[in-house]
């Protein structure tokens, strides 16, 4: 080793070691250290014990007296000044690397929120019917049928007598509903049914040429019914429409049992029992188990262990004929289910007034 006179061999090998050509490049290399791990890196290469200077410093012991503390004062020096050097630069990049980290961690507690913000009331969600409605429409999308509507104020002709309901004839009495305009020029009510829809729908087909119908109509229906476990006053059907050649009872079935397993999954169990309806020939009703009791009986379902959900039938061709659709030509199928029923079945609620008694603690379960 070689510097202000010191020759020092190391470990008998390296001799010609120049002790300021070392300093200045261990002083070099610890001051531009980029990191805390790479300084603790530099700091063994430079100070520790495999380093050239304890190597060195070992090698002291083969110098004379004089030299040999000559080169070790030296050596302390340069290792004095590397070892504060190391002990700054580890301050700066402690410090450096703190920073960083408190910045990446750092959480914005300063969001200011503006008035109009802060003052709106809380984001509700759909009510549950709302939600049932979407629902079972995307199951008969997802059927193939398609989505109409039908107004909520019917005339006489399309929610009685187009429908083969005579005035006078007693199953009027299973409708009663509320009447808007009595007598002339013609009897507007609030539909009680979204049967009414069906005429519709035909007369539309018919004049523009667009027969067959798929379709299921959802909607509101109003009736003088006293509210209770599985009536309200105000409720929603939709009603399924399909006309056209050579349907059969069996189409019926086959697409309320399809429909039964998508919306209630499987293992549900329905039955359809005779019924009667005037504008179909011949009828059913679709029923399934209740959901409440699974059957056993109980005040939801009057402790039959069945729950109606529908009506639904073949069409008679005598709304056809009042419509002008050639029954030779075209049969068809109709349903009517029950939208509140069956959001009620499904989720097994007790009593249909929840629906419209607005306990946000019931609503917020949907
Ligand atoms: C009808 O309304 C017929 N229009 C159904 C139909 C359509 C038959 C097409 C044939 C062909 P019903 O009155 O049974 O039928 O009512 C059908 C369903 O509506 C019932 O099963 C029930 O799920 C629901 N519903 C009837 N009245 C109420 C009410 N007051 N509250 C809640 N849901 C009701």
């Amino acid at each position: 080793m070689t510097g202000e006179g010191v020759d020092i061999d190391v470990n008998g090998r390296e001799a010609g070691l120049d002790i300021d050509d070392l300093a200045a490049e261990g002083a070099q290399a610890v001051t531009h250290a980029s990191s805390t791990a790479a300084l603790a890196q530099l700091e063994t290469e430079y100070l520790g014990k495999h380093s050239a200077l304890t190597r060195a410093h070992r090698a002291l012991g083969g110098l004379d007296p004089e030299a040999r503390k000559e080169a070790g004062r030296r050596l302390n020096e340069v290792r004095t000044r590397l070892e504060a050097l190391v002990e700054e630069r580890r301050l700066e990049l402690a410090a450096a690397e703190r920073g960083a980290a408190l910045r990446a961690d750092r959480l914005d507690l300063t969001e200011v929120i503006p008035d109009a913000v802060r003052s709106a009331p809380a984001r509700g969600h759909l009510h549950l019917i709302t939600q049932a409605r979407a629902e079972l429409e995307d199951v008969f999308v997802g059927m193939g049928f398609t989505v109409a509507e039908g107004p909520e104020a019917e005339t006489d002709w399309y929610n009685f007598e187009a429908l083969n309901i005579p005035p006078a004839h007693p199953a009027r009495g299973m409708w009663d509903t509320m009447y808007l305009e009595l007598g002339q020029p013609e009897t507007v009510l609030l539909r009680t049914h979204t049967s009414p829809v069906q005429i519709h729908l035909m007369e539309q087909a018919l004049r523009d040429g667009t027969l067959p119908i798929h379709a299921v109509i959802p909607g509101k229906c109003f009736r003088l019914d006293t509210p209770d476990a599985r009536h309200l006053p105000v409720f929603n059907q939709i009603e399924g429409l399909v006309i056209d050649r050579g349907m059969t009872f069996g189409d019926l079935a086959g697409t309320i049992q399809v429909f039964t397993e998508a919306y209630f999954g499987p293992g549900m169990q329905s039955r359809l029992r005779p019924a009667y309806f005037p504008f179909t020939e011949p009828s059913a009703e679709f029923e399934i188990t209740c959901t409440l009791c699974l059957g056993e009986g109980c005040r939801t379902c009057s402790h039959t262990g069945w729950i109606e959900l529908g009506g639904c039938g073949m069409v008679d061709p005598a709304v056809f004929d009042a419509v002008g659709v050639d029954a030779a030509e075209w049969s068809g199928f109709a349903f009517g289910f029950g939208i509140d029923r069956l959001a009620q079945m499904r989720h097994a609620v007790p009593d249909m007034r929840s629906f419209l008694e607005n306990d946000i603690r019931f609503l917020t379960q949907f």
